[in-house]
């Protein structure tokens, strides 16, 4: 709700003024605004210990602050925008950033013509990567990780989920998870200059099933429920797996997060993304928070996703990367769920860091308007991490995490493309 600009004062450590635009995506339609990303044109906003106290027309901003007392008001820093647009801060709810190496031979291989699937049975494609990662030391990956997200930051991502997958054994899953947990904490000594930026650890020892399993696979489904998952509770926040004929099969997958559920994880799968996995189905029947890419999931099994509240994270990076049909939003909008975007950063299928490019490409071809665009990149990447009720939009009681655009309206994302539009983020915490 906007805040009443009658109400004498409210008290504010910080007021940013001179916003050209605010694209609040607020759950809650606002008086006087139509649409469903509620812009306020000419805006401010206050924040206090990290929240947000007010938002509303900079014209009221004065009378709203010139009230505080005087000692708060000696304490508040009044930040200019200098007309920025404004959305909530960018949330890429699906990445598997943390990996050593890179695989731009297959990328160039895949284009004269073998299959990603191919690549992985012959034992390279994610192996290649656990290769990579497993050789490489902890100083080095926690290097590479936080190169990442500062380039995720500078093209205006404040929160992300990273995912193990790359280790797929005890010590390099357990070391993965520990240099995730500790990205968090390094925000004030220099991932980025403005304000931190929020990991989500996601574990994900389900991610192909390593060499020395091969000949027993069950041992290695065995290995992530009796020893991994107990071992890693604490560590992260959700349990992955990637449910797929080169993978797991419905009947791994439904083991593992049945475990992990029991250990109080909460779950997402890589569902039905190379082949009808049944994954989608799994997500809604364990009641996960997202099923992932989804690009065969049957109009059953999304009813079902939707009947159960789990939200389709979209990755149109995948599909520009292994030039594979685009899934059409529409159908999952139209069916009533809600779509998160994410880039799925990872050496295989999607290298990139750049939320903006997975807008556009889910503008120009997913069937998304710039506002489900925006919508996914924020409010619904919040969902698909559970933390809707704290990020993913500029309401009065959510935590100040904001991006700031160098444009003149919110219309020019996904149309002037290949650049970067973000000017910088502003996190409050
Ligand atoms: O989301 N599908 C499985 N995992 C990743 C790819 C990982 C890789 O190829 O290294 C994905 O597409
Ligand atoms: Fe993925």
């Amino acid at each position: 709700m906007m805040s009443d600009p009658s109400q004498p004062s409210i008290q504010a450590s910080t007021v940013i003024r001179n916003i050209g635009q605010l694209v609040t995506v607020a759950q809650q339609p606002i008086t006087g605004a139509s649409g469903p990303l509620q812009v306020i044109p000419h805006a401010a906003l206050a924040v206090h210990r990290g929240l947000i106290v007010w938002i509303g027309p900079d014209d009221d901003a004065e009378p709203m602050f010139q009230h505080t007392t005087a000692a708060s008001k000696d304490g508040i820093t009044i930040v200019d925008a200098q007309e920025a647009v404004i959305t909530p801060g960018l949330v890429d709810s699906h990445t598997h950033l943390l990996f050593a190496g890179d695989r731009a031979e297959e990328f160039h291989l895949r284009h004269a013509g073998v299959s990603y699937g191919e690549l992985l049975a012959q034992g390279r494609g994610i192996l290649t990567t656990m290769n990579a990662t497993r050789s490489a030391n902890t100083e080095t990956l926690m290097e590479l990780a936080r190169a990442r997200l500062d380039s995720m930051h500078t093209h205006g991502t404040t929160t992300v989920e990273v995912k193990t997958g790359y280790g797929l054994d005890t010590i390099t899953e357990e070391t993965c998870l520990r240099i995730i947990n500790n990205l968090n904490a390094l925000g004030e000594s220099g991932i980025n200059k403005l304000g931190r930026t929020r990991v989500v650890p996601t574990f994900l020892g389900a991610h192909t099933i390593p060499p020395e399993y091969w000949e027993q696979r069950r041992a290695y489904v065995d290995l992530i429920v009796e020893e991994m998952l107990p071992s890693f509770v604490g560590l992260a926040r959700f349990c992955d797996v990637f449910c797929e004929r080169e993978a797991f099969t419905l009947e791994e997958s439904r083991r593992i997060l049945t475990q992990a559920k029991e250990l109080d994880y909460q779950l997402k799968i890589h569902a039905d993304q190379l082949s009808p996995s049944g994954g989608a189905r799994l997500a809604a029947e364990l009641g996960a928070v997202s099923a992932d890419h989804l690009d065969f999931a049957s109009d059953i099994d999304l009813d079902a996703m939707r009947e159960a509240g789990v939200v389709a994270t979209l990755l149109p990076g995948v599909s520009y990367t292994l030039r594979s049909p685009y899934p059409s939003a529409r159908r999952f909008i139209d069916r009533g769920l809600h779509v998160a975007l994410a880039t799925d950063c990872n050496p295989g299928t999607s290298y990139c860091e750049n939320m903006q490019m997975m807008m556009g490409l889910a503008m120009s071809s997913m069937g998304m308007t710039v506002e489900e665009a925006l919508m996914a990149a924020t409010i619904n990447g919040a969902r698909a991490l559970a933390l809707q009720d704290d990020i993913g939009s500029i309401e009065v009681g959510k935590r100040c995490e904001l991006t700031l655009w160098s444009i003149n309206d919110y219309h020019e994302i996904g149309y002037h493309f290949g650049v970067n539009l973000v000017q910088s983020v502003l996190v409050k915490w």
